[in-house]
């Protein structure tokens, strides 16, 4: 198998040295697995391949690709900064006891009583993604006699994000980012300036997700870098910081070939050193938000196989016992999986079937054409990559239940997160 920490022992599918068909039998399924192995093995990967090439750069990990105190635990012991963009994620942050300091806060709505939690706790970061958001956080720091470091995340327009539509986010008709309008964006940096309870140290963009590569990014600077420029021009202020948000893709398909973090940053890093060196600029320090890269390869969803039906003349539908509940994406983006028969890991493929969910939706199906040898019901299904904005996306439409959540280390298996109960489910409820 060549998906980083997955091997085959005795016909079965070995996942960070865990027989995952023992994990389905002890913990029940569906089922999500996240090798910690592999998250720390990106988190290497991102301080060999960027951290340590470029003097004053910082990675702030994008909690929405997915959150637990457990993962934010061991995002803090590998030095890295947390991208939180509501209270339910800066809560479990600070339940982790993670640095306020190393917290950014963004968002396109973030509520009072959100940026009061983020004054309380002393995050480092508020990334200001509205025009008219700066008033708001200067009455809850000016409240709270603390003084917030922003910066201003800018909508740079790009128009050829090699993405889908619904993750790209660096588009001129977006709701994120502030205009880059003469008549809007002047105004907000002049009030940001003007503001004694916010330090402007920078600006932020984010252009979109699951990219192969830096193209959009390098468009985006274009744009921003003009912008430190005329920082300088017009008001005399040297820009501090640079965020260039998340993006990079991963590996869903065995076919897919995703950049490497150097491959991807070293043209980004380039850019704005020549920048700098051009103008005799400082380089502002240059932050990155990766999300999916650091979890998505680390997952796997575990599934029991229900019901094989087969229509004569038609598809061969195999139906499991989770779906668009716990991960939406296929219904939502058309992203593809891999996925294998994990207790006939060595038997080859014979026939073509539609991996299909249990919801009352003919969209929840995860994966539409699955080579995979004979299935029959009790097997055990293992969906690759499923990291990041799955476990993070799920509902519990149709009154399922989540999933549990096992980190798995070396042939050692713990509950990260415990699966729902039905009183789980009911608890809210009048
Ligand atoms: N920073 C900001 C401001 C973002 O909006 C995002 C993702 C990231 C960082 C992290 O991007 P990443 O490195 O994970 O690509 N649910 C969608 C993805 C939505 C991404 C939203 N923003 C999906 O499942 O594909």
């Amino acid at each position: 198998m060549d998906y980083d920490q997955v091997e085959i022992r005795d016909g079965r599918l070995v996942f960070d040295g865990c027989d995952v068909t023992v994990l389905a039998r002890q913990y029940g399924t569906p089922l999500m697995l996240l090798s910690e192995t592999v998250v720390r093995g990106k988190c290497a990967q991102i301080k060999r391949q960027f951290l340590e090439r470029y003097a004053d750069t910082r990675a702030a990990y994008a909690g929405k690709a997915f959150l637990t105190i457990g993962l934010c635990r061991i995002l803090d012991e590998e030095g890295f900064g947390l991208d939180v963009v509501s209270g339910g994620e800066l809560y479990t942050a600070i339940k982790a006891g993670f640095p306020a300091e190393r917290i950014e806060f963004n968002g396109n709505n973030k509520t009072r009583a959100e940026l009061e939690m983020a004054a309380g706790y002393g995050v480092g970061r508020i990334i200001v993604d509205q025009p008219d958001e700066i008033e708001l956080i200067a009455e809850v720091y000016r409240t709270a006699g603390k003084r917030a470091n922003i910066l201003l995340r800018v909508n740079p327009a790009v128009t050829d994000t090699d993405t889908h539509a619904y993750i790209a986010t660096g588009h001129r008709d977006s709701k994120f980012g502030i205009p880059l309008d003469e008549e809007v964006f002047w105004p907000v940096v002049e009030k940001a300036l003007a503001t004694e309870e916010v330090d402007l140290l920078g600006f932020h963009f984010h252009v979109g997700s699951q990219l192969f590569d830096p193209r959009s990014h390098l468009s985006a600077l274009d744009t921003v870098l003009e912008l430190v420029l005329a920082m300088r021009e017009r008001y005399g202020v040297v820009i501090r910081e640079l965020n260039v948000g998340g993006g990079i893709g991963v590996r869903y398909l065995k076919a897919d070939r995703p950049p490497g973090f150097a491959e991807f940053l070293d043209p980004v890093m380039e850019r704005i050193d020549a920048f700098a060196e051009q103008n005799s600029l400082r380089r502002p320090t240059v932050v990155i938000e990766p999300g999916r890269s650091v979890v998505a390869e680390a997952g796997m969803t575990l599934y029991t196989v229900g019901h094989v039906k087969r229509i004569p003349e038609g598809s061969v539908f195999v139906s499991v016992d989770g779906g668009m509940t716990d991960n939406i994406r296929p219904a939502l983006y058309q992203a593809e999986y891999q996925a294998i028969i994990a207790n006939k890991a060595d038997l080859p493929t014979q026939e073509k079937v539609v991996l299909c969910g249990r919801c009352c939706e003919s969209g929840d199906i995860l994966i539409h054409e699955l080579d995979i040898p004979e299935p029959s019901p009790g097997d055990i299904i293992a969906v690759f990559s499923t990291g990041a904005y799955c476990y993070a996306m799920a509902s519990n439409y149709n009154k399922l239940l989540l999933p549990a959540v096992l980190l798995l280390k070396q042939g050692q298996a713990k509950v990260m997160v415990q699966r729902q109960s039905y009183d789980d489910l009911i608890r809210l409820e009048v």
